[in-house]
């Protein structure tokens, strides 16, 4: 059986996809990259937004007229969404075959294999979703150990990745902080901690396949806390653990108990996987970034220095009524720790416009924060009010549209400006970086026009996993491009590198090497290799 996987949203959900294709891989299914020729079609979908919502909707539409005019195929719905919205999509959009939400995907191929054996679908048998029973905690516990064999049984295929160096490795599901915009924690369930044995474990494998980068993945990554010796699985194992609620962040665990805090995870990593050259994590929440987290990154190296810290509004008011749990105040100190600790740090975020009752002065207090920390990047999200969230129970959409827009690109700019000021610091120092992508440039840029020649073509190397990075195609002839080798630093800058083929380029790929910079945009920093062309370092 032929299968077409597109995802969309977040990194978690990036994994989810290709945790989902190396387990349907190795009982047979084959992956293609052309949906019309695939006899399954899935979406994994995200719900974060109505925006991400609409994409699914109109591919689901898509789907849906072939299917009218005689086209049989098996879709499902698998993620967030099929999550949020449930048995109601099967009533609107009766063309979608299968619902699977995020917490559930380990029954995936029991699903399908139902599917396919049956012509007139039991309807009890196309559905997995974890519905109300998600917060509920002795089920959870059970299903999560499920789940877990879903990460550990991991069958990490390079030819299925574009970018077979580098790697996401989860180590908390879920969310307790429910902000109130966010349909995150209904999703994703409450917030479950994986054992640090089996997160080492994995990072080891990885590496010993070829991975050099990892990153490590939570909702609020940071918020990790795993209480030993609480929950073992039949086998012995330690097993996930939900929670790890309040008792765990006692100033003094009880005598005898042990506690991997998320610094200890970072350190352990470091010392116990010495392949790795580079290890990250995303998303930081700014409450629970303590000197403990600062202490491991000072002292590891190979530990990038890089915050995904998101503020989301530069109002008190507004943080409160988001449920954000900290101040304005509280996040700058913890922007200053941050960069007295660790100079060199590179901080990014995510900000909300147009939240419910947002005035003009919160707006302007937004701008004011965006000034005054020096953020690599932001990014700038319209409200979207979600069914099912309080902000959406509680209180009324009532920014305009138009002034959600104007907000927007007002910060767009902003942030822009902020962007050229960090890069161009950067100009004249020498940075590691990883290169992770083939481009090029026309020789002769002519003045802006529809098809001038601003626009960097990109090659991805390697089979393309999803359908998401278009390959760009400019209409000027090869032999009129420069060629360029592009990659990140450990502050997850981006940097271009001039060289004399696409060879050349490809031979970078999957590489670590010290760049010189010679000069920044605000996106996108330009630099040159010292010869010899690749001196790996850590
Ligand atoms: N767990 C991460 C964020 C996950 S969602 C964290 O707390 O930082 C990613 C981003 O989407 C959020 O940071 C927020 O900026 C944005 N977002 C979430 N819900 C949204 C909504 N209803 N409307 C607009 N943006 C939203
Ligand atoms: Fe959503 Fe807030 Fe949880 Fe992030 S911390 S996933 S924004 S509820
Ligand atoms: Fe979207 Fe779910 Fe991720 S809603 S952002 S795919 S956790």
């Amino acid at each position: 059986m032929r299968v077409f996987l597109e995802t969309f949203g977040c990194q978690m959900n990036e994994l989810d996809s290709e945790l989902v294709r190396g387990r349907l891989a190795s009982l047979g299914y084959r992956f293609v990259d052309d949906p019309d020729a695939a006899e399954i079609v899935l979406f994994n979908t995200c719900a974060v937004r109505d925006h991400a919502e609409q994409k699914v909707r109109s591919r689901v539409g898509i789907v849906g007229s072939q299917k009218r005019n005689g086209r049989e195929v098996i879709l499902g719905l698998l993620g967030c969404m099929a999550e949020r919205e449930g048995l109601e999509i099967l009533q609107k959009h009766p063309q979608v075959d299968l619902l699977c939400g995020p917490g559930e995907l380990d029954r995936l191929p029991m699903l399908l294999d139902n599917l396919r054996r049956t012509s007139a679908a039991d309807r009890s048998e196309r559905v997995a979703l974890a519905g109300n029973r998600s917060r509920r905690t002795a089920t959870l516990a059970a299903a999560e150990d499920a789940l877990e064999t879903l990460d550990l049984s991991r069958s990490f295929d390079p030819e299925g990745t574009r970018r077979p160096w580098s790697a996401y490795v989860r180590i908390t599901r879920g969310c307790n902080k429910f902000c109130t915009y966010c349909v995150v924690p209904a999703t994703r369930g409450a917030e479950v901690h994986r054992p640090p044995d089996a997160i080492v474990e994995e990072c080891r494998q990885l590496v010993d396949r070829g991975v050099i980068e990892i990153t490590l993945l939570g909702q609020t990554v940071n918020h990790y806390r795993y209480t030993h010796g609480t929950a073992l699985t039949l086998d012995g194992r330690e097993a996930p653990q939900v929670g790890p609620g309040l008792a765990a962040f006692r100033k003094a665990p009880p005598a005898g108990q042990r506690i991997t805090t998320f610094a200890m995870l970072l350190a352990r990593i470091h010392e116990e996987v010495p392949g790795l050259e580079r290890l990250r994590f995303v998303t930081s929440y700014p409450r629970d970034l303590g000197e403990d987290v600062f202490d491991v990154l000072a002292t590891c190296p190979r530990i990038c220095r890089y915050l995904h810290m998101p503020v989301q509004s530069g109002s008190d008011r507004i943080l409160k009524a988001m449920n954000r749990g900290y101040t304005v105040g509280e996040y700058l100190e913890t922007v200053d720790r941050a960069i007295e600790r660790l100079p060199d740090v590179s901080i990014a975020g995510d900000i909300i416009v147009g939240f419910p009752t947002e005035t003009d002065e919160d707006f302007a207090a937004t701008e004011r924060l965006m000034r005054r920390v020096p953020f690599k990047n932001n990014f700038i999200f319209k409200y979207s009010p979600r069914p099912g969230t309080t902000a959406f129970d509680r209180l009324p959409d009532d920014v305009p549209d138009e002034l959600k827009r104007y907000r927007n690109n007002r910060l767009l700019a902003l942030q822009a400006e902020i962007s050229r000021d960090v890069h161009a610091k950067e100009a004249g120092r020498s940075l590691g970086v990883l290169f992770d992508r083939v481009g090029s440039v026309p020789i002769e840029r002519r003045a802006p026009g529809p098809a001038s020649g601003g626009t960097v073509e990109l090659r991805v190397a390697g089979r393309s996993s999803d359908s998401r990075t278009p390959e760009f195609q400019t209409p000027v002839p090869s032999d009129r491009r420069r060629w360029q080798a592009l990659g990140r630093t450990g502050g997850d800058l981006i940097v271009a590198v001039d060289v004399e083929s696409p060879e050349a380029a490809e031979s970078l790929l999957g590489t670590v090497a010290t760049v010189h910079i010679d000069s920044a945009e605000s996106l996108l920093l330009h630099g040159h290799l010292p010869t010899p062309a690749t001196t790996p370092i850590r």
